[in-house]
This record gives C-alpha cells, sequence and structure tokens, in this order.
C-alpha cells in the first residue's frame, strides 16, 4: 500500500519499526484518509515477526494537532455516527506490539488522545499536551476524558477538559503522563532506545505483558488478577520461557525467538 499521509520505516533499529505523522502543514491533523493509513501501517507492522516494538512520532512542530477540525466543520451528528471514524481508533487499539509515541511540539485533542492510546510517551521539552476540544464546541471523542483521567486524576483532567489547557512535557511528566521527557535533539533517539530494550524481550512475553496492563484499566481486580495469572502460565508454553530460564542459571544473554 502506499502512503500518503505518514511515512512507515521498517527496522530502523533492530526489531524496531517507526511510523511518522507526515501533514506537517497541518501539523499533521488527523484527517480520515491519514487515520485508514495508521490503521493499514498498525496492521502491517503487527503482522510483521521482525517488529516487536512500533514507535509513532509526527515532527519537531506537532505530534499532531488534533483531528482536522476542516474536515468535521459542516459535518451533522448522522455524518459523524455513518462515518463511524472510532472504529479506525478500535482498531488501533487492538495492536499487539508494544507501541511508544514519540512526541513533540504539539499533542492536542486527537493527538493528545493518539499518543494516550500508545503504551508509552517520551516527549521533547517542547511538547505541549490539551484537549482544546471544548474551545471549539465539542469535548474529547476518542478517550480523552477517560485515558487521560485515568492517568493525571480528576483534578488535572477536569480543567484541562474544561478551559482546554494545555500543559508542558514537564508537567505531564509530573502529572504521570508520560515516561520521559528529554531535549528536543534527542526526543526520538530515545523513544528508540526505549524500543530497542522492549524490542530485545521475549516478544510473546512483551504482547501478553501489554494485554495484562491494559486489562487493569477496564475490568475489576479479581478479573484482573485471573486474565493475568492464566497469561502467566501460558508463557509457560513458549520457547522463550525455557530460552529466558535457562539463560539466566548459565549466565548469558537470552536469545529470544518469539516462540
Ligand atoms: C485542521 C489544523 C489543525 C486541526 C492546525 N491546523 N490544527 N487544521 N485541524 N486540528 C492547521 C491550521 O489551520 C494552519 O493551516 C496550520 O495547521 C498551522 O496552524 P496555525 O494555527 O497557523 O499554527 P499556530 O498559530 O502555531 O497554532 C498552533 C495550534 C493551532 C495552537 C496547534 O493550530 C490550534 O489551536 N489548532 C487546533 C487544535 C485543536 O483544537 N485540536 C482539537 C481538534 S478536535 P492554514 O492553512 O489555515 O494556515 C479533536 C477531536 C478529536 O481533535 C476527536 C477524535 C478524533
Amino acid at each position: 500500500m502506499q502512503f500518503e499521509f505518514i511515512k512507515i520505516e521498517k527496522q530502523v533499529v533492530k526489531g524496531v519499526s517507526l511510523i511518522q505523522l507526515n501533514r506537517p502543514k497541518e501539523l499533521n491533523a488527523l484527517c480520515l484518509e491519514l487515520m485508514e493509513e495508521l490503521v493499514h501501517a498498525f496492521k502491517l507492522l503487527d503482522q510483521d515477526e521482525e517488529t516487536r516494538c512500533i514507535v509513532l512520532t509526527g515532527n519537531e512542530r506537532a505530534f499532531a494537532a488534533g483531528a482536522d477540525i476542516k474536515q468535521m466543520a459542516g459535518r451533522t451528528a448522522i455524518d459523524m455516527l455513518k462515518i463511524d471514524q472510532f472504529s479506525k481508533w478500535d482498531s488501533i487499539k487492538k495492536t499487539k506490539t508494544p507501541v511508544i509515541a514519540a512526541v513533540s511540539g504539539f499533542a492536542l485533542g486527537g493527538g493528545c488522545e493518539l499518543a494516550m492510546l500508545c503504551d508509552m510517551i517520551v516527549a521533547s521539552e517542547s511538547a505541549q499536551f490539551g484537549q482544546p476540544e471544548i474551545k471549539i464546541g465539542v469535548m474529547p471523542g476518542a478517550g480523552g476524558t477517560q485515558r487521560l483521567t485515568r492517568a493525571v486524576g480528576k483534578a488535572l483532567a477536569m480543567e484541562m477538559v474544561l478551559t482546554g489547557k494545555f500543559i508542558t512535557a514537564r508537567e505531564a511528566w509530573n502529572a504521570g503522563l508520560i515516561n520521559r521527557v528529554v531535549p528536543v535533539e534527542i526526543y526520538l533517539q530515545e523513544a528508540l532506545k526505549l524500543a530497542t530494550q522492549v524490542a530485545s524481550m521475549s516478544p510473546i512475553a512483551s504482547q501478553l505483558a501489554k494485554e495484562s496492563v491494559l486489562k487493569a484499566f477496564d475490568s475489576p481486580l479479581e478479573e484482573g488478577l485471573q486474565f493475568e495469572r492464566k497469561n502467566f502460565y501460558m508463557l509457560f508454553a513458549t520457547e522463550d520461557q525455557k530460552e529466558g530460564m535457562a539463560a539466566f542459571v548459565e549466565k548469558r544473554n537470552p536469545d529470544f525467538k518469539g516462540k
């Protein structure tokens, strides 16, 4: 498939593939066509055995400034219902491979929600996170009220959602929204470094571990614990478990095959 609004680079470093949002003039506004391409890219990389971690990035000025307001402006509720854009978000959410967002500049509205859909966020010092939909007469629709609140708590989430206030990378880090804040020159490098670490683990264990952590967001504790336990048991059916534990005993580095 030819991509117009994103770029993909497989194996940008060992085990890691990169998706770059590529509508720089529009600050990577997430038009429907871009989202459609993202869905394909994530499916493609999720099926690629060599890709054990995915990094999603924009550019220095913007990760993404939100859904495309110009595309949405004239739409009716029925148009929105029929277009069903959130099915694309649901599809991206199903990505099994761990995903790291490398964020610089604006991560607003759908852009902030897209970063939060990723499993970890590495940000540059210039990153700004916000849910400014209220300023254009709407509200977050792709998880902003839910994921942001779970990440930073009610007080800050409510303020951001009700006033549209942006927070800096440092504030986002203090609030627990992101994993790292680094100088702008190295944010992508840092994200790739973190991704390389993730990619060096057993991919089956990574996928089940990711799935289990995400389960904590939508299940009662006991159900989550049972889910975790079954995934834990299941890993004893893998060659990687034998290899990982043998390597520990033999005092050498493991060589995980994803089997
Ligand atoms: C369409 C956008 C856009 C967007 C920026 N642009 N954000 N186009 N949709 N979300 C376009 C501008 O129109 C402009 O193009 C160009 O990108 C550069 O933007 P400027 O505004 O000139 O830049 P600047 O003055 O630096 O301001 C940057 C900004 C501002 C603060 C990020 O652009 C802004 O407030 N953008 C909207 C942010 C927002 O409200 N996001 C939430 C969207 S709703 P032209 O050609 O005009 O010069 C949403 C709902 C999600 O995300 C629901 C789930 C999908």
